[in-house]
């Protein structure tokens, strides 16, 4: 600086030493002027040199403070060929990609080589740039032809360029595999901040004071506010996108919107709750009687009256379920209903616990939710048809929400705090009480709905199904109706059950085909008689048991009890030469093999009185058989039945043919009583029989045989089976004519119980 500011800047050999002498220098360095020299706050001092140009140590002296060097300037002027020109172009566009993929070439390195002009000077400003080794540097250095020059450090740019790219690529692919997630996360946690800092709220922030002002207004009680108060907590603590965000926000979205408090006034009008019972429901006398009650208690007792647990049990399409709609709409409550049928797993009714993934709560609290009041009518439907095995016992779960004394803390495994159901009116519904667990029996107060019989089908279809059934055929404008007598056909031809859903369905076809014809402007018939009946529906597909058409030895008519009906069923009974056997067909239960066995025994100990012949019982073999031989039949209440048939054909006397009978026997021939008394009875009239024989005991069950019935079948009770055979046998005299030709009954499909 002091003197001309000219210095010879030189590379070591070995960047590494540190001290240095002549040897360890390259013999050709660069002419340098000092343009500035700054003193570090380090202590260090920076030097600014700018290249001149290439020199020639020749030698070097050492005797000074410094080393100096005896010098000769290189001169390396050349002229600027096309060539040259084309390749100074080249290297300046290689140049700019490469400055525009690094980070350590500034701009203004790139705008220098840019307005260079002279090949070799382009050369160094690009060379000198480069990231290269000291040995690299110094050859192009030492390249003093700044053709070759230019040449040289093409090649070492665009191998630079092609490392360049290759790290840009190897970039992006790192960033795209970025989790996305993560991405957002980081996002929308700028987001929050970004938020919070403009004193904005955001929308997780939102939720939370949502939720918080929903609580605050459910007037929860006091264990459940505690409990969402922490789990709102939690959620307010949580980054926005973490996964408990969703479990939790769920979980809170159920208990606000689950009634903790919302009632329904119960409105208390027992004419108005009849008329309404009345209006959906013919008959029902019993379970009508039961609610009316309820009500009454409720008015004088006020709210705090147990409610019942009602079961109403019955055999298929009597209203069972129907029934329950219609007492939630006379009590002015909400209706809500589960089934029951084919649930296996206690989770089911109770939920799973929150840890679990997609857990949820059970169907009882699903259930609550939807109802959104805490005293609905909750029919809790096909109760008998629970299941049970490994994964739980879903009945001891229902016997908590059952229970009046335990029910106002029911727990969901999910929902974790105690909810109060006993509030709720439960109502259950069976088709039969045999499959339901003893301890859940216990709970619930049995309502029977047995099936109809015929009269009740024949007013329920013409007050009920048949305005129903014309609506839903878009007929009800017209003029349509239904002679009784058409009625009773469709009961007994086309349908066999004890509720009424196939004879809805049997209605409903008939009207839809009514409504084709007035669709298609064709005539079509305004009352529906027997004839249209048996023209819409085909011929007939039940037959029932009709009274034999002669009297006849050794046939005698007993009755059978099935889940949809009675009906009759012959017994026959023959002789055979043999040695004393007793022979049974017609696919018997072993109680039915019994009875037919206690009915021979009981004939043989009579066999002097009756005046049998002297070949009973050695010489003759005895063969019963009841027909519709592939249904399986079973029960005691043939007995009476069997004993007659034997002994007609032992005295050769026929059976009356217009007389039923119904009556277990014991051995000393005593008749003992039945079930099912009233639709044996019923079909027995039915079939157009005139007298019944029944077991004395059972005359107390008359009172629900209907009045008709009871008015043209004359019925004899008995209590012994003298009796039966005085009033049944008919002396040869009397016979009309004795033939032994069978006669076809009935072949329901049905297990029978005789
Ligand atoms: N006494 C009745 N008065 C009017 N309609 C009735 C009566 N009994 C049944 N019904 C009608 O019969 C149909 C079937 O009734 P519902 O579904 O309630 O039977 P259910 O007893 O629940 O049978 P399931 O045991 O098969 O469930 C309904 O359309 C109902 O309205
Ligand atoms: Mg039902």
């Amino acid at each position: 600086m002091l003197q001309d500011r000219v210095v010879v800047v030189v590379a070591q050999r070995d960047p590494e030493k540190e001290d240095v002498g002549p040897s360890d220098l390259y013999s050709l360095g660069t002419e340098a002027l000092v343009a500035r020299v700054l003193k570090m706050p380090d202590g260090t001092t920076n030097v600014l040199v700018q290249g001149q140009r290439r020199v020639h140590i020749n030698h070097f002296d050492e005797s000074g403070d410094a080393i100096y060097a005896a010098t000769t300037p290189i001169n390396d002027t050349i002229e600027k060929t096309m060539a040259l020109e084309a390749l100074m172009r080249a290297m300046v566009a290689l140049f700019e990609k490469c400055v525009r993929l690094s980070r350590n070439l500034s701009e203004d390195v790139y705008v220098a080589a840019m307005n260079a002009d002279d090949p070799g000077w382009l050369a160094d400003v690009v060379g000198s740039s480069l990231q290269i080794p000291i040995a690299k540097q110094q050859e192009i250095l030492e390249t003093i032809n700044p053709a070759e020059r230019l040449e040289k450090v093409n090649v070492l740019l665009a191998h630079e360029l092609a490392v360049l790219e290759l790290e840009q690529k190897i970039q992006d692919e790192v960033q795209q595999e970025v989790d996305k997630s993560q991405r957002e996360y980081f996002l929308r946690e700028q987001l929050r901040a970004i938020q919070r800092e403009l004193g904005e709220v955001d929308a997780l922030t939102r939720d939370v004071n949502d939720l918080r002002a929903r609580l605050a207004e459910l007037g929860l009680p006091e264990k459940v506010r505690a409990k969402a108060e922490e789990e709102l907590n939690r959620l307010a603590g949580l980054p926005s996108m973490a996964p408990e965000v969703g479990v939790i926000r769920t979980y809170l979205d159920l208990l606000t919107s689950l009634p903790w408090q919302q009632t329904t006034i119960d409105d208390i009008d027992l004419d108005r709750a009849l008329k309404i019972l009345d209006a959906n429901h013919y008959g029902l006398k019993k379970v009508k009687e039961r609610i009316l009650e309820f009500m009454a208690v409720r008015k004088l007792a006020g709210a705090n009256v147990r409610t019942p647990i009602l079961c109403f049990v019955g055999p298929p399409g009597v209203g069972k379920t129907s029934l329950g709609r219609s007492i939630a709409e006379s009590l002015n409550r909400k209706f809500v209903r589960v089934s029951l049928g084919g649930v296996h797993d206690e989770a089911e009714i109770r939920g799973h616990r929150r840890t679990y993934v997609g857990a949820m709560p059970g169907r009882i609290v699903q259930t609550m939710r939807m109802a959104g009041t805490v005293n609905p009518v909750y029919m809790l439907d096909e109760i008998d048809k629970l299941g049970q095995d490994f994964r739980g016992d879903p009945s001891s779960a229902l016997l908590e929400v059952l229970d009046p004394e335990q029910n106002s803390e029911f727990i969901d495994n999910y929902l974790d705090v105690p909810y109060d159901l006993s509030r709720v009116m439960f109502i259950t519904t069976a088709n039969m009480l045999d499959p339901i667990p003893p301890a859940l029996r216990d709970r619930l107060e049995v309502i029977e709905i047995p099936g109809y019989i015929e009269e009740d089908k024949v007013q329920i279809a013409r007050h009920f199904l048949v305005p129903k059934q014309l609506k839903e055929s878009g007929l009800s404008g017209q003029q349509v109706s239904f002679t009784d007598d058409a009625m009773t056909q469709i009961i007994r031809s086309y349908t066999s059950e004890a509720g009424v859903r196939n004879l809805e369905r049997e209605i409903g076809s008939i009207c839809r085909k009514v409504a084709r014809s007035v669709a298609s402007g064709r005539r079509y018939p305004h009352v529906i008689t027997r004839k249209t009946v048996a023209r819409y529906l085909g011929p007939a597909r039940v037959n029932w048991g009709l009274a034999e058409e002669r009297d006849e030895i050794g046939v005698a008519t007993g009755v059978y009890w099935t889940e949809v009906g009675g009906d009759l069923a012959t017994v026959e009974a023959a002789l055979l030469d043999g040695k004393g056997k007793l022979i049974l067909t017609g696919q018997l239960g072993d109680v039915m093999k019994e009875s037919a066995t206690a009915a021979l025994s009981y004939i043989r100990s009579r066999a002097a009185d009756l005046h049998l012949p002297s070949k009973f019982p050695e010489l003759l073999d005895v063969h019963i058989h009841l027909p519709a031989g592939a249904v399986p039949k079973d029960g005691p209440s043939a007995g009476i039945t069997m004993a007659t048939a034997i002994t007609s054909a032992l005295l050769k006397q026929p059976v009356r043919r217009d007389v039923a009978m119904t009556g277990e026997i014991t051995l000393r021939g005593r008749v003992l009583p039945i079930g099912g008394l009233r639709e044996k009875a019923l079909a027995a009239h039915r079939a157009g029989i005139k007298t019944f024989v029944l077991p004395r005991k059972n005359l107390k069950d008359l009172v629900d045989v209907p009045e008709r019935v009871r008015r043209e079948l004359r019925f004899v009770p008995v209590d012994h089976m003298d009796e039966v055979l005085s009033i049944a046998l008919l002396s040869n005299s009397e016979a009309i004519r004795p033939v032994s030709q069978v006669s076809e009954s009935s072949d329901l499909p049905v297990v029978a119980s005789c």
